[in-house]
């Protein structure tokens, strides 16, 4: 690809973005009656609403042609055709493989690699998971003393954990009570031990869940547990209570986990992108074979949608699109990532791994430095919570940072009243970005309620709301398992769309080795860095843990 910067469509967006910089979000509105109707778009019944971006016709356009530019159809071809697109590991991407089979009404894509369907691979490693999780849920495994399993822990960390944990929360309705999940990742014993805690071990059972089973957090964590539960129904009653998730068997045989036991997945399935493959056999064991078909058939019409939807009412090229204006053209650092939905709470630390391991890039696919911006940062919380927190800066920090809104109409919690609220505050949120409160409007408010007029004078600033800052919302008809799959794969193929125009290798992450290897060369005592302040902080830890 040739360099972003150089492409007709980013020139002329540098021109339009200095001319419609001094337009407000108020004037747009003002200007266009139709501005929701002409700037949302709609995938069956997920809606995407983009008109409180700074966007207009133009804008649209000239994205829409950077992403031609950049040949997006090109590179969306080359990913789903199974094509090595993750030039540096030399693997294809095909996540998408993984949701395929549960496509409805017989719409399903095929995937092949070096020219082989892999649709039968998946399927029959999703039916070995099903008949597995259906003995769990159902009763007829147990555990080595003859109890059934009622608590299920996850280790893994990375994609390994995100992607199940967010899942199981955001269907926490579906679960019944029958069984409990928990997740482990910190390697700080601390997390372990709370949730070791409350288990009882003849009824738990261990999900070590890990790509590479090399992962020094997960084996380290794995071991304990494993410890722990031999130490309390000895060595024999592992095997009953441990069971792998991995590509890698002769790792997971060496751990002592009998293959028998292990859930496959393969190496064109990348960690982050992995929650559809046996990765989330914690999510089937929550919420069952069916609900997590629901899951994948939810991100499989995703796909087609990306794959087949003209540009302009393509809800991940939309979306791509406008990261790339608001990082590349406007100077905005940050993506905030606000679900109104306290059991989507997980979803922003899930596209922090999403967005930046994926998009966090400064060389472009050939080694060159980038000369141009990439991934935001990532950040958020559930609404409202955050409101009480960090909304001050977004409505009157000195910068604006894009909000992406996530809002569901029907509530599934046992207390549906409170949702109109949750669901006004969103709503409410979004405007007061977008259209703020002027000074007039403030000085006048507070003169009508008889405030002096110095008082008015000295306040007026600090209640002054600047507005004109962006905002996407995304509106579900409700927070079930086929709406939450569409959800997360609109999310992947954003972030493709945007490391394409970026030019960038989305698959790969080879910023988290450094730090792994200095970890290493401090536990075995090499030093490490050789900085005066590791060195420093190093002897500091000895001397307060008695180490030395
Ligand atoms: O942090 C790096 C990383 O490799 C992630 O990409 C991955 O999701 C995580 O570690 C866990 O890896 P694994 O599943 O191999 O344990």
């Amino acid at each position: 690809m040739t360099n972003p910067t150089q492409l007709p469509a980013w020139k002329a967006l540098e021109a339009h973005q200095a001319k419609l910089k001094d337009t407000t979000l108020t004037q747009l509105f003002a200007g266009d009656a139709a501005r929701f109707q002409n700037f949302s778009a709609r995938f069956g019944d997920i809606v995407l609403d983009y008109s409180k971006n700074g966007v207009t016709d133009v804008t649209m356009g000239l994205l829409f042609g950077i992403a031609n530019e950049a040949k997006l159809d090109t590179a969306r071809a080359r990913l789903f055709g199974g094509e090595k697109v993750n030039n540096t590991e030399g693997r294809p991407a095909l996540h998408m493989a993984l949701r395929a089979p549960a496509a409805h009404g017989g719409n399903a894509l095929k995937f092949k690699i070096d020219g082989k369907d892999v649709g039968p691979l998946v399927e029959a490693e999703l039916e070995l998971m099903f008949d597995f999780a259906d003995q769990i849920r159902h009763g007829a495994f147990k555990g080595a003393t003859g109890k059934r399993i009622r608590h299920i822990v996850n280790i893994g960390i990375g994609g390994s954990d995100l992607g199940p944990a967010l899942i199981v929360d955001a269907l926490r309705p579906d679960i019944g009570g029958k069984l409990t999940l928990d997740f482990v990742s910190n390697v700080d014993g601390a997390h372990l031990d709370a949730v070791l805690a409350k288990a009882d071990p003849e009824k738990t059972l261990f999900i070590i869940a890990s790509k590479t089973f090399t992962t020094a957090e997960t084996m380290a964590n794995a071991r304990s547990a494993r410890k722990w539960l031999a130490g309390k129904l000895g060595e024999a009653a592992v095997d009953r209570h441990f069971v792998a998730v991995s590509t890698n068997i002769a790792a997971v045989q060496e751990f002592g986990i009998d293959p028998a036991r292990m859930f496959r997945f393969w190496d064109w399935v990348g960690g982050r992108y992995s929650l559809w493959s046996a990765i989330g056999l914690s999510i089937i064991l929550a919420v069952g074979p069916h609900k997590f078909r629901d899951l994948l058939a939810g991100a499989a019409a995703m796909d087609r949608h990306f794959l087949e939807a003209p540009l302009t009412e393509n809800l991940p090229v939309i979306l791509g699109v406008l990261q790339v204006w608001h990082r590349n053209f406007c100077g905005m650092g940050a993506q905030a990532v606000l679900p109104y939905a306290q059991d989507l709470w997980r979803l922003p630390a899930y596209l922090q791994q999403l967005e930046m391991e994926s998009n966090g890039k400064s060389v472009t696919r050939a080694g060159a430095p980038v000369g141009w911006s990439t991934s935001p940062v990532i950040w958020g919380q559930a609404g409202t919570n955050g409101q009480h927190a960090f909304h001050q800066m977004l409505h009157q920090g000195s910068e604006a940072v894009p909000c992406d809104f996530i809002l569901v109409a029907r509530d599934r919690s046992a207390f549906p009243d409170q949702h109109h609220m949750l669901f006004a505050n969103g709503l409410a949120q979004a405007a007061a970005l977008a259209f703020g409160k002027s000074g007039a409007a403030v000085s006048a408010e507070m003169a009508a309620a008889g405030r002096d007029v110095a008082t008015v004078a000295s306040l007026t600033p600090h209640r002054t709301f600047p507005g004109n800052r962006p905002s996407t919302t995304i509106l579900l008809p409700v927070l079930d398992a086929y709406h939450l799959g569409a959800l997360i794969a609109l999310y992947e193929h954003k972030v493709f769309v945007a490391a394409t125009i970026w030019d960038i290798n989305p698959f790969d992450q080879w910023g988290v080795e450094l730090g792994k290897e200095m970890a290493n060369a401090l536990l075995a005592g090499k030093g490490g860095p050789g900085d005066s302040s590791t060195a420093g902080l190093m002897a500091l830890y000895d001397s307060f843990t008695h180490r030395q």
